[in-house]
């Protein structure tokens, strides 16, 4: 019992010191440094492009993602321009070989996706992709089509099988009983099939979310991230303003039956929020790779220690691209510190922090580059090991108190980001 109180007061601690740390992620400057997106001699393979699609069929007054409601002329050009802004990168010299799709709905126009994704092959030596979707887009047709398309890891927004749930969440297009059926359409198709499920929602009991972890299960399906809810900026209807602020009480008490229902029933851990059977491709590009460039209207590029935004709105998107421009507006670099644990948090999220990866990238030796931090860390046991570290059992939580900590703070931009029209 003490224990668990601990445990929540250091997790309460580090979320703190993240939420402040993320927030100097909102300083950022207008006047873009041409150097910051050059890439230099090095025409590394490490960098992964993430590929947001910002439509949907009906928005979900709970999410924080940069999404509009799907108007087909207006996404057919914003198909148009996304490959504008990938032939930027590659006039740069850029080359990616691992694509994520996110959203949004990146399936709302399939035969723009799919000429998309052929272009992308076209350029470059593609050698896995992972793409995000919802059960009401899954039929026989989409599946073939994107299983055809190499499409390696699909990840399904299920958020809860329980209709009352999905009711309460502005769901009620979809079924829990849809989502079962669509599941094992896709299931066996691909590399990897993941499910997102949400945790901590207003009016979700600990039971029903047992259940919802009991039928990812019983589905067999290869892989679940779960995902504390997260405060929205979305400010247009009441109903969005309602997850403005998040009641993070009873957060615990849900991550508790992820430990005991997925991680001790021999889950491997991906991230803390990502629990596969076996050896499964995660959809985190801020964990696989060092950098990433995102394209598209919300995506943000971490290259090199310099944090790029692009703009937020589909509409100046258009504008920027039409004038030939990458469309990035806000610009941050990193200090050397800002770094540093930046790097340690998405490491620490992905479980292992790797003491010689990090001497290759910092030049340096980690005790002393992160020495308090990780005194820290180590005094409570939430980490082990000195030349991989690794994330404690005790550990995971506060770890998912400081990834959820900084995606606030994430949001706390796309909020700034959308008000001023940037
Ligand atoms: C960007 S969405 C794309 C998935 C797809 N559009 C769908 O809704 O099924 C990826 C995941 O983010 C999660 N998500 C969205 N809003 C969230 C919030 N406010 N807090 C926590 N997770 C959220 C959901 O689990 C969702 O499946
Ligand atoms: S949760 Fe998915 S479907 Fe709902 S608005 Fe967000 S991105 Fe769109």
């Amino acid at each position: 019992m003490e224990s668990e109180w601990l445990i929540k007061t250091v997790a309460g601690f580090l979320g703190f010191v993240t939420r402040r740390e993320g927030s100097k992620f909102l300083q950022l400057s207008d006047r873009l440094d041409e150097k910051a997106i050059r890439l230099g001699n090095e025409l590394r393979d490490d960098i992964s492009l993430y590929v947001h699609i910002p439509f949907c069929r009906t928005l979900c007054p709970f999410c924080c993602f940069n999404r509009y409601l799907f108007n087909e002329a207006r996404a057919r050009r914003y198909f148009t321009n996304l490959r504008q802004e990938v032939d930027l990168y590659i006039q740069k010299g850029f080359r990616f070989s691992a694509i994520y799709f996110g959203g949004g709905t990146p399936t709302v126009l399939m035969d723009e996706l799919l000429d998309f994704i052929g272009f992308l092959r076209k350029n470059f030596d593609v050698k896995r992709v992972s793409l995000e979707t919802t059960p009401r887009e899954l039929n026989p047709e989409t599946i073939r089509l994107l299983k055809t398309a190499g499409i390696n890891r699909l990840s399904i927004g299920v958020q809860s099988f329980d209709d009352d749930l999905l009711k309460a969440m502005g769901r009620t297009n979809t079924t829990g009983e849809e989502a079962r059926v669509k599941l094992l359409l896709a299931q066996g198709n691909f590399d990897t099939v993941n499910i997102d499920l949400i945790f901590n929602f207003p009016g979700q009991s600990l039971d029903k979310f047992k259940e919802d972890i009991a039928t990812f299960k019983d589905l067999g399906i290869d892989q679940a991230t779960f995902y504390p809810l997260m405060p929205s900026p979305h400010k247009m209807t009441a109903l969005e303003r309602k997850f403005k602020k998040v009641d993070t009480s009873r957060e615990k008490d849900f991550y508790n039956i992820i430990l005991r229902d997925v991680f001790e029933a021999g889950y491997r851990m991906s991230t803390v929020w990502c629990f596969s059977r076996g050896n499964r491709m995660i959809d985190e590009y801020i964990v696989d790779y060092d950098d990433y460039i995102g394209v598209g209207a919300g995506s943000v590029s971490f290259l090199k220690g310099n944090f790029l935004v692009n703009t937020f709105s589909p509409e100046r998107y258009d504008e920027l691209i039409s004038q030939g421009r990458l469309p990035i507006l806000r610009w941050r670099r990193l200090s050397e510190r800002e770094s540093l644990r930046y790097y340690m948090l998405t490491r620490l999220f992905g479980t292992t922090l790797d003491s010689l990866k990090f001497r290759q990238r910092f030049g340096g030796d980690i005790n002393s580059k992160l020495g308090l931090e990780l005194a820290f860390l180590r005094l409570f046991g939430l980490v082990q090991g000195d030349q991989k570290i690794t994330v404690t059992r005790k550990g995971m939580y506060p770890v998912s108190s400081m990834m959820k900590e900084f995606f606030a703070a994430l949001n706390g931009l796309r909020e700034y980001c959308i008000e001023k029209k940037i």
